[in-house]
């Protein structure tokens, strides 16, 4: 891992879920910026999910934390002394057969538990909730072009009712950060919100994240991934990538801007998964493609706006489309993941 010539400062920040995708990205950010950067994981025990982390320490003060969202006061002494917590984790199991119980109920669960060590906590200055765009854009609205900006909830009536594929999930990430601003506000926390698209790109683990898996799977042709992608977007009305790069950078530059406020969409790139397809086709010609959509239009119906992030805050994404995939095929492909047609 290439080192960082910035000496560490004295700003102090807590990831949670350090094991995450997402969280060792940002948690590379936070090193790289000059921060002290706490981190909790579930089982520090666990090797293999360690090791990025381990590699990460050679950047900077990195300091290792046991907690469980579910674990009331688990989060004390990761949160002593930091400025900013990234509440990053979520449970997450989509082969469960009761999401209300494996999903939902410790989402909201683990909002409350992080807020009280906030509460507690003499140094938080502001938490970062990362939320999704699962919260934002699922609705049974029809149409075409409909724009989704931080005003919009997904409807949680239409999904407990009609059980769509997955729906636990988009259940949880709504739920979860409904609950985040009603106790931020009776607590008096200043709360910032992240609502990601798909994240894209590059990733520190040695397993491929799902997200990247999803959006390869119009590569790897993998059954299960490739109706997750088809499902959703049915679902959410779009594919919507962001690079997680983009997104590290956009959570912490929500922290420190004092003026920040509210819900943030963070969303790189709308398209579908036939566009999807098409752009891999011509882009990356010695792969086979998928080429059977189902019922996925090639126009979207949503398309996911971060004109708040970019335009009223001034933040800028540095990654598009074509460096989004670039970086998923070099990481599929150092993994022996994907092959050439005729390799
Ligand atoms: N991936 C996407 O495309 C996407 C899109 C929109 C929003 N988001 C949101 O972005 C965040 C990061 O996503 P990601 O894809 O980077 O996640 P990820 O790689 O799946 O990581 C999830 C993390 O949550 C931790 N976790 C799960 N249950 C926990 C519990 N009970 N207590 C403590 N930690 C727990 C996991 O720990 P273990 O390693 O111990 O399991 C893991 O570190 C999530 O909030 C997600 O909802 C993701």
């Amino acid at each position: 891992m290439e080192q960082n010539s910035t000496p560490t400062g004295t700003k102090k920040a807590c990831v949670i879920g350090g094991t995450g995708n997402l969280a060792s990205i940002l948690i590379k950010h936070l090193l790289q910026s000059g921060y002290k950067v706490n981190t909790t994981v579930r089982d520090p025990e666990n090797e293999k999910k360690m090791a990025p982390l381990r590699l990460l320490q050679e950047l900077g003060d990195l300091k290792i934390f046991k907690a469980d969202l579910t674990d009331e006061g688990s989060f004390d002494s990761a949160f002593s002394g930091c400025e900013y917590i990234f509440h990053v984790a979520t449970p997450i199991n989509f082969k469960s057969e009761d999401p209300e119980k494996d999903m939902i109920k410790p989402a909201i669960e683990g909002v409350i538990n992080v807020l009280k060590s906030c509460v507690k906590s003499k140094s938080v200055k502001r938490v970062i909730y990362t939320s999704s765009a699962a919260a934002v854009s699922i609705n049974n609205l029809s149409g075409s072009g409909l724009v989704m900006n931080e005003k919009n909830w997904t409807d949680i009536d239409f999904l407990r009712k009609e059980k769509p594929f997955n729906w636990g999930y988009p259940v949880s990430k709504m739920l979860a950060e409904k609950t985040a601003w009603e106790f931020a506000k009776e607590n008096n926390i200043d709360l910032v919100t992240v609502i990601p698209a798909l994240i894209a790109g590059n990733s520190l683990l040695s397993d491929p994240p799902s997200s990247l898996s999803l959006s390869m799977s119009l590569i790897t042709g993998k059954e299960m991934h490739l109706t997750a992608l088809k499902e959703m977007q049915k679902l959410s009305g779009s594919i919507s990538f962001i690079h997680v790069d983009d997104l590290a950078r956009a959570h912490l530059f929500l922290a420190e801007k004092e003026t920040a406020s509210g819900r943030y969409i963070c969303c790189g790139y709308n398209t579908s998964v036939p566009a999807t397809a098409g752009f891999l086709r011509q882009r990356y010609p010695k792969y086979k493609v998928v080429s059977e959509f189902e019922e996925c239009l090639s126009i979207p119906k949503v398309m996911l706006s971060s004109v708040k992030l970019i335009m009223k805050e001034g933040f800028q994404f540095e990654y598009g489309i074509k460096d989004m995939y670039d970086q998923m095929i070099e990481y599929f492909e150092s993994k022996g993941l994907i092959k050439a047609e005729d390799s």
